[in-house]
Formats: C-alpha cells, structure tokens, sequence
C-alpha cells in the first residue's frame, strides 16, 4: 500500500483503523512493513520515553531540500547538540521579548483591513493570516534586516514558501537564492559586530555546544529555514481555521469577543500576563488545534527490534501516527467533528483520556508552542474586536493534505467594521 503524505493516505489509514482496529501492520508494494498505530499509550511511548528509539520516517524528503540538516529533519546527536542550543532562545522570557513584534503585525493587519473594509472589499483570510504569521515570524529572527535587507527591493522573497510547490526546480533556485541573502546579512552582521539586536538570528549566532562551537554557516542556515519553515505555516493555518470556526459559532463569537474586551481592550494592554488569563481563547485555539491539526500525520522508524502492543516490529520499520485521526477518535473525544471549545475547560476529563498532540510529546516537542499561543491570542485580541469577519460560503472547506493540513481553497470572509 502506498502511503504518502496526502489525502489518499488519510482515507486508506481510517479505513484501516475502523476494519482492523488500533494497531494495523501492513505491507507496502515495496515489500517493508509498516505499522499504523493508535492506541495512545504506544503513540506516547514511541514520542516520549521511547523517543531515541525512533528516527524520523519517510515524507521528509521534500522538505530535506528546503531544511537541509535542521532540527526538524534531523536525529540523533545532531538533533540533540542543536536543540540543546537553540532551545534557550525559546524560553518564555525571551518570547516575552516579542511581543512588540506580534502587536506590530496585529496592527499593520488591522489597518489593511479597514481599508479594505471601507473599499467594500471581502479578505481572502487564507492569505492574510498567512502574510501575518510569515511576516511576524520573519521580524522575530530578523530584526531590522527584514526592512533594510529581505523587503526593500519590494516583494517578500519569502512567500513562495506558502505554496507547496517543493517539487518545483524553480523552488529549488529560490531556496538557493534565500539561502545566499541568508549569509549576506549573517557576514553583514558579523562585519558589524552587531550583537545587539534581540532576534532569534543573533541568538543563534551566539549559541555554542558543550565544547563551546558555534554553529557553521550552513547549520546556521539549515536551522533559520527550519524557523521560518517550522514557525509560520502552522500557525497561519490555525488563524485561518479560528476564523473559519468563529464566524460560524456566532456563540464562540460572542465569549472570544467579550474575553478580549474585558483582558487586552488595545495595545497598551498586551502582555503576557494578560494573555496568560485568555483562557476561553486558549480553549477556542485548542479546540482548532484538536479538529485541524497542522501536523496530521508523524511518521517515525524503529532503531531497534520493537514490540508495539503485542506486535513484535522489527528494527528500520515505519511508524505513522495521526493526530488528526486520534483527535477525531469518539472513544476519546465524543461527538467529534463537533467544534466545541467547552472541551477544553479546566475542569473537563483528566488529559490522559484525551490524546491531543498537536504540537508532538516528548523530547522532540515543538519549541515554539508558547510563541504560537501568544501570537495567536494577540491576533484574536487586537482584530476580533475591530472586524466581524462573516462566511461567504457556508460549506465546510475542503482538506488539503500536504505535509501541513490546509484548506484546499482559500477562505474569503466579509469585512464589516464592529462600533
Ligand atoms: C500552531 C502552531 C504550531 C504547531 C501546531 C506546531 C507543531 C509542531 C509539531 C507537531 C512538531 C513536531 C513534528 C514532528 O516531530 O514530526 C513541531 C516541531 C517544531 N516546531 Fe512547531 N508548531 C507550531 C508553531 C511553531 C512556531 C511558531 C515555531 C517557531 C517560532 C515552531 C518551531 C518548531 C521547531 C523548531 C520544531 C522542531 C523541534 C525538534 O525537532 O526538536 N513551531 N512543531
């Protein structure tokens, strides 16, 4: 059986689980096994106390052209000497730094918006959340060399990105062409002496391993693009998806907007804190993380000889794990194509009966989970009170199953301003 990273392996996998059950062993025309598991005490296993068992399996290929050797993409020690560098740059304090940045993207959003509202216009909310989150992800790591250096021939050489085209050989030129703007601005910065920026490029810089080494230039390299990668199209689809789900839940709506009126009523009062205590938008974002996982399918190898709920899975055999297949799971989560932010309460059942790993478990967890809340909340906060965002179509969307899960068509929505 072929199992790519598309629709097609989607459907295949939830066949299989409801004809076999939680843990399905297969055999691909290529005459390797493969295992299919759901039962969330092996998913948590294989990710967590397991984890260097595992390597990363296939589907990673493509995206080996674009990140190179970087921590998404790599194992082992190389994995482990880089996220132990890079990991303090993600430390909450340091994300706190950002939040002028996420409240500068949230405005310049804002002001588009109103014009285009006034112009009678609709917003193609498939685009702008993407534009916000590559533009906020790119001030995050390039400080003031996005203005001089990546935008001021006009354009953001950077979009392309958004389209999952990798296939592509004119991709392949572009990511050769990033990659030399890349080092132009890392020589320039070194010529400079500049250290003084707080970016994650000049936190990168600075990082050194046990033995006190920098990163290479092509390390560096590898690991910008697995940033920029890695930090803005899994939270631009999830934008895209919270205001799909808004503007059809008028009662979500209704307690999102009150949240945010009540806790961040502008800009001045943004801040961590205030964001710690949007807990009705932390569940709305949870819940869009639970039906529309950005990351829907993980796929891992086995190091070793395994035994995975009673099968015994012999060493470089492939894993696939599903998030979204899991989250979707009505053992687990009842009724569950059903948006309902009120799972997410404090109060509801303990978290062990409900898998949910949007962002992965364990050692190989997603670094920026914290900065994506916090530029999720601010974009919620600062634009849901200002703009009324309604459906232009009511059906729901269909999937596009690339290595991120999309909406196969842009979402465009009808602007009114809100008094
Ligand atoms: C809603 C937003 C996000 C989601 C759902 C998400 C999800 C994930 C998932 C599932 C992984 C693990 C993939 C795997 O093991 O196969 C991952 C890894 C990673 N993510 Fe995120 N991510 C999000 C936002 C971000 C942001 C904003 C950043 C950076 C600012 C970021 C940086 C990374 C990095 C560096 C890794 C690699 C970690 C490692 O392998 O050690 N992510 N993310």
């Amino acid at each position: 059986m072929k199992l790519g990273i598309d629709p097609e392996t989607l459907e295949t996998l939830q066949q299989l689980k409801t004809r076999y059950g939680d843990t399905v062993s297969m055999l691909r025309p290529n005459g390797r096994r493969a295992y299919f598991v759901n039962k969330p005490a092996d998913v948590q296993r294989i990710l967590v106390k397991q984890h260097s068992r595992y390597v990363k399996g296939p589907g990673f290929e493509r995206v080996k052209m674009l990140l190179g050797n970087g921590l998404i993409v790599s194992d082992g020690d190389v994995w482990r000497r880089s996220r132990t560098m890079i990991q303090p740059a993600f430390s909450r304090q340091k994300v706190h730094q950002l939040l002028r940045v996420m409240v500068t993207c949230a405005d310049r959003l804002a002001l588009r918006w109103a014009r285009l509202t006034k112009q009678g216009e609709l917003i193609n909310i498939t685009e702008e959340t993407s534009e916000f989150a590559l533009e906020l992800i790119l001030i995050s790591i390039f400080g003031p060399d996005y203005e001089t250096t990546i935008v001021a021939d006009g354009g953001n050489p950077f979009a392309f990105l958004s389209r999952d085209s990798t296939r592509d050989l004119s991709v392949v030129l572009k990511v050769r062409k990033l990659r030399e703007m890349l080092l132009d601005i890392i020589d320039s910065r070194r010529q400079r002496g500049a250290n003084d920026e707080f970016d994650f490029l000049s936190m990168y810089m600075q990082a050194t391993d046990k033995e006190g080494a920098h990163f290479t230039d092509d390390e560096l390299l590898d690991e910008l693009m697995t940033l920029i990668v890695a930090g803005f199209e899994t939270s631009a689809n999830t934008l895209n998806w919270v205001w799909y789900l808004v503007a059809g839940h008028p009662d979500v709506e209704d307690h999102l907007l009150e949240e945010a009126k009540r806790i961040m009523p502008g800009v001045d009062s943004v801040s961590a804190d205030n964001a710690t205590k949007m807990v009705y938008t932390q569940q709305v974002l949870e819940e869009t993380l639970r039906l529309y996982p950005p990351v829907w399918l993980f796929t891992r190898r086995s190091r070793e000889n395994e035994v995975i709920d009673g099968y015994d899975v012999p060493a470089d055999t492939d894993i696939y794990l599903s998030p979204y297949i899991l989250h979707r799971t009505d053992h687990y989560w009842p009724n569950p194509d059903r948006f309902d932010p009120e799972r997410f309460v404090a109060t509801a059942a303990p978290k062990k009966d409900r898998p949910f790993f949007p962002f992965s478990l364990g050692p190989r967890r997603c670094l920026g989970e914290y900065f994506s809340f916090l530029e999720m909340k601010i974009h919620i906060a600062l634009l849901l009170p200002r703009f009324r965002l309604a459906l232009t179509d009511t059906r729901e969307p269909e999937l596009e199953l690339g290595i991120n899960l999309r909406t196969a068509r842009d979402i465009v929505l009808r602007p009114s301003l809100r008094d």
